[in-house]
Formats: C-alpha cells, sequence, structure tokens
C-alpha cells in the first residue's frame, strides 16, 4: 500500500486545529498506517475523507474505540462494566487519573472547573495513544516512572478484566468467573505494560471511562479524526441524585453541603461552584449533542442512568446497538447478576451491583426540600431539557409514587 504525497499533504493541513498533536499525527499516521499491513481492508489511500467513506462500506471489520463521557456519581462505573464484561473490549477505568495527577497533583476543589481544563491537551494525547494500544505513553504520568515497563501504580486495575487476566496476569483461569477488584490486585504479579499493550491489541475494541473530560466540544479533535473511529456515551444522571450521592461519599469537599443536609440550615458561605459545574457541563455538552452537528454523526449517544436503571437489559441492548457490537452472554449474565436485587449471591463490590432502580430515585429520602428546590434553580435549564422534573412541595418530593424521570427519547443522530 502506498502512502501518496497529497494524502501526508491534506493530513497535515487537516491536524493544524489540532493543538499538541499536529506533528504526532503526521507521525502515527506514517508509521503505524502507512507501513502498517491495511488492517481494515478498506482500501486506505486517497484522502482521509474519502478513507471515512470507504470503511463506511466495511464496518464489520472497523475497530470501534469506545468512550464513556461520565462525571463522578452518575453511574459510570456501573456502565464501564458493560464494557468491561465484554470479550472483545479492553476497558480501561479512568486512566486520565494520571495526568491529573501530574498536572495538578493539589487539585483544589473550588479551582477545579478551570484546573481540569488545564489537563485536556495532555488528555486528548493520553486518550489517542491509549486508543492505539500505546500503553507506554502512560508511563511518563505515572509516579514512580515505571521501570523496565513494570508498574504496581495503575490507578484501578483491577477494575479493568483485561488486566486481570491473560496473558497480562496468569492468577486467574477462566472458570473462576468473576474477578473482584482487590483479588486482582493482591493476586496478579506486577503490571507489565508489554503484556497489557499485547492485550490490548488483541481485542478488537478499547473503552475508556472518564470523569476528566468536561463536554463533548472537548473531544472534536478526537472524533474528526476517522482513524480513532472514536464513539462517545454520554452519561447523564439527575443532577440531585448526583448531589446526594456525591455528599455521602466526598465528605470533605462536599462539608458545607453536608452541614445543610444534617442542621438543615444552609451555611451562608456555601461554593455553588460543585454543582454548576455539573449542571454547565451537561447543558453544554448535551446541548451540542443534541443539536446534531455534522461531526457528531453517528458518534453520540445520550444515556441517562436512571432509563439503564430502571431497564438495565433494554438500555445496554440499545448501546450496543448504537455502537455496532454484539451483545455478550457474558454482558447479559453480569446485568442479571447485578441489577435488580436478583441472584443474591453476587456481591457488590463494585459499587455497581444494587437494586439499581429503586436506587437511582433514593436520593429524594436524604435530600432536604430545601436543597432539592435550591438545585432545581441553579440547575433548571438541564433538568427541563434532560426530562427530570422538578417538584414544588416537600409532600411531592417524598412521595415515590411520583417519578421525576419523564419518559423521553433521544433519537441518536444516525
Ligand atoms: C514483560 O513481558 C514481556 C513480553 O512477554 C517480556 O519480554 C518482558 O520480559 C516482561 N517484563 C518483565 C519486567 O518481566
Ligand atoms: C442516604 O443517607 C444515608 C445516611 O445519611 C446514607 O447511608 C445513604 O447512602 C444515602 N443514600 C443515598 C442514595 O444517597
Ligand atoms: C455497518 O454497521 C451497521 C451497524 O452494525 C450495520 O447495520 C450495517 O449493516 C453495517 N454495514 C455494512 C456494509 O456492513
Ligand atoms: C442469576 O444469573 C444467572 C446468569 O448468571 C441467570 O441464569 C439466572 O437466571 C439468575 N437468577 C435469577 C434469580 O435471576
Ligand atoms: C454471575 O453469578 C454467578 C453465581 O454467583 C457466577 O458464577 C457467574 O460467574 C456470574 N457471572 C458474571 C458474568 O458475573
Ligand atoms: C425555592 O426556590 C425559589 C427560587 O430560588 C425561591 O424563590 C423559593 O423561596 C424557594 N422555596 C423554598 C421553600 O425554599
Ligand atoms: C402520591 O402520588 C400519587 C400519584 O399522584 C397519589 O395518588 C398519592 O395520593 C400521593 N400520596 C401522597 C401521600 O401524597
Amino acid at each position: 500500500m502506498k502512502c501518496s504525497r497529497k494524502t501526508m499533504i491534506l493530513l497535515a493541513l487537516m491536524s493544524i486545529p489540532i493543538q499538541y498533536t499536529a506533528i504526532k499525527i503526521v507521525i502515527d499516521f506514517y508509521v503505524h498506517k502507512c507501513l502498517f499491513p491495511n488492517l481494515l481492508n478498506c482500501g486506505l489511500g486517497q484522502d482521509v475523507k474519502s478513507f471515512d467513506r470507504m470503511c463506511d462500506n466495511c464496518n464489520s471489520s472497523r475497530k470501534t474505540n469506545i468512550l464513556i463521557l461520565a462525571t463522578t456519581r452518575s453511574g459510570s462505573s456501573f456502565v464501564g462494566q458493560l464494557f468491561n464484561q465484554h470479550s472483545d473490549v479492553f476497558y480501561l477505568f479512568e486512566p486520565l487519573y494520571h495526568v491529573q495527577t501530574t498536572l495538578i497533583p493539589h487539585l483544589s476543589p473550588s479551582r477545579y472547573a478551570v484546573e481540569r481544563r488545564v489537563m485536556l491537551g495532555a488528555s486528548r494525547d493520553l486518550l489517542r495513544s491509549l486508543y492505539n494500544c500505546d500503553l507506554y505513553f502512560l508511563e511518563s504520568y505515572i509516579k514512580p516512572q515505571p521501570a523496565s515497563h513494570t508498574t504496581d501504580k495503575l490507578f484501578r486495575r483491577g477494575a479493568s478484566k483485561a488486566l486481570c487476566s491473560m496473558p497480562v496476569c496468569d492468577a486467574f483461569s477462566p472458570s473462576d468467573g468473576n474477578i473482584e477488584e482487590g483479588d486482582c490486585v493482591r493476586k496478579c504479579a506486577s503490571l507489565n505494560l508489554t503484556l497489557a499493550t499485547e492485550s490490548c491489541r488483541e481485542r478488537r475494541h478499547v473503552a475508556i471511562k472518564t470523569v476528566c473530560i468536561p463536554e463533548v466540544n472537548d473531544l472534536k479533535a478526537l472524533i474528526e479524526d476517522p482513524r480513532l473511529n472514536l464513539k462517545v456515551i454520554q452519561l447523564v444522571r439527575d443532577p440531585r441524585g448526583i448531589l446526594s450521592s456525591r455528599i455521602e461519599t466526598f465528605r470533605d469537599t462536599y462539608r458545607l453541603w453536608r452541614i445543610w443536609k444534617d442542621t438543615g440550615r444552609k451555611p451562608y458561605n456555601l461554593d455553588l461552584i460543585q454543582l454548576t459545574t455539573v449542571c454547565d457541563d451537561f447543558l453544554n455538552s448535551v446541548s451540542t449533542g443534541l443539536s446534531r452537528p455534522p461531526w457528531l454523526r453517528g458518534r453520540y449517544m445520550l444515556v441517562r442512568y436512571e432509563d439503564l436503571a430502571r431497564n438495565p437489559l433494554q438500555k445496554t441492548k440499545e448501546v450496543y446497538e448504537f455502537l455496532g457490537l454484539s451483545m455478550e452472554k457474558n454482558v447479559m449474565d453480569w446485568i442479571h447478576n447485578n441489577t435488580k436485587g436478583n441472584n443474591k449471591s453476587a456481591a457488590n463490590k463494585y459499587g455497581t451491583s444494587r437494586d439499581s432502580a429503586a436506587n437511582a430515585e433514593s436520593w429524594r429520602l436524604n435530600l432536604s426540600y430545601e436543597m432539592v428546590n435550591y438545585t432545581q434553580s441553579v440547575c433548571k435549564h438541564i433538568l427541563d431539557k434532560l426530562g427530570y422534573k422538578a417538584v414544588n412541595s416537600p409532600e411531592e418530593l417524598k412521595n415515590m409514587s411520583l417519578s421525576l424521570t419523564e419518559d423521553k427519547t433521544f433519537i441518536h443522530f444516525m
């Protein structure tokens, strides 16, 4: 296969808007695509656009990369598992954690909104490398820096099935069933990134879950790169539920909110930034997604956690269909084991297994009406847009036979 001059020039021109990576793209293209065997059988040749068009005709062999765009306490571990359980998916749980701890070691909650933007360029670079199964790229962010491509410090390694099973780790056999995160960390030897790279290359898809990317617009450069074939699943949840869950989970950061919850009095110095950040990010991102810009055609799906919780199997099938992946028995079994309180034997180790439907709205019993009312006024636009009903009295809030999640279908832009 030839790599024409025209291709190179076109590619270089196209990559000008992509900060940080312009040069790398050209090199990647040359090294990975032009010299590699034509893994797609797509007659890659003319220019990037026709490459994309041609590949639309042979997508069965085309590798799809997946990004779960989420925020903390929105159910993202649960959604991550829906991919982690698939045998042809190489799943990573929040690799951008390492970018954050390197670039912003002293993350201050009140400056978070600004500081995480500092990470974006580096984050995109890392994502691009990981989708190409270049796991060595992570090494410059891991502390202490791995020696001989081996580390014990990969964040939540145990949350990735591929990193706990052959060939990366030989402590378990396939008949052991689901590997618990803690068991993986205890029993597997140090992570050999060379083996992890091999494991990644053996699988058709890479799925990455992150809460470090504010909105889908921040991924435009990656989404527009046809070689990545990236599809984004944006996970949203009722901000009132997110707030309630964070108050319980992040006790320091949400201290003032907890005081409000426990005493019934709103602290005068309550910091709104955490709440406005969630709602503004959702609003910006969802508005972009639903406005259907051409660059998102076939690449963006909006999923409400509540819908997933209400009907996990059906919703998961829709997600898989959108991605063009086949659903596997293993994924269905996992859903069976970890939702709706059936299969009592399944333990809840990941924070994902529970009576998911009942749990999705249980925040209503935890937050006072004043806190809910306040949140509703701060987040009004996004509540409306996502179909979450506001309540107008404490009675409405506590009456669990009224659902606050309206039936709403978001038609995917195909
Ligand atoms: C990691 O795995 C590779 C491939 O099997 C092997 O060549 C290398 O020696 C391993 N590294 C260590 C430190 O064991
Ligand atoms: C509700 O609050 C209790 C304790 O105050 C906590 O244990 C529980 O996890 C909370 N539930 C939710 C859904 O936030
Ligand atoms: C491409 O993938 C979609 C979704 O899986 C499928 O419906 C379609 O038939 C495929 N097209 C070709 C030409 O294989
Ligand atoms: C438990 O999960 C298995 C699959 O792992 C399924 O066959 C079985 O029906 C489930 N049991 C119940 C009670 O749902
Ligand atoms: C489902 O639960 C059964 C029984 O505990 C277990 O044997 C099986 O490995 C589980 N499957 C998945 C995919 O979690
Ligand atoms: C609810 O919020 C609105 C708008 O912020 C405010 O005017 C009203 O006083 C609040 N009601 C209660 C009961 O807190
Ligand atoms: C709760 O809502 C339902 C449905 O609107 C209503 O029929 C019922 O009377 C309400 N219960 C209370 C205690 O207000």
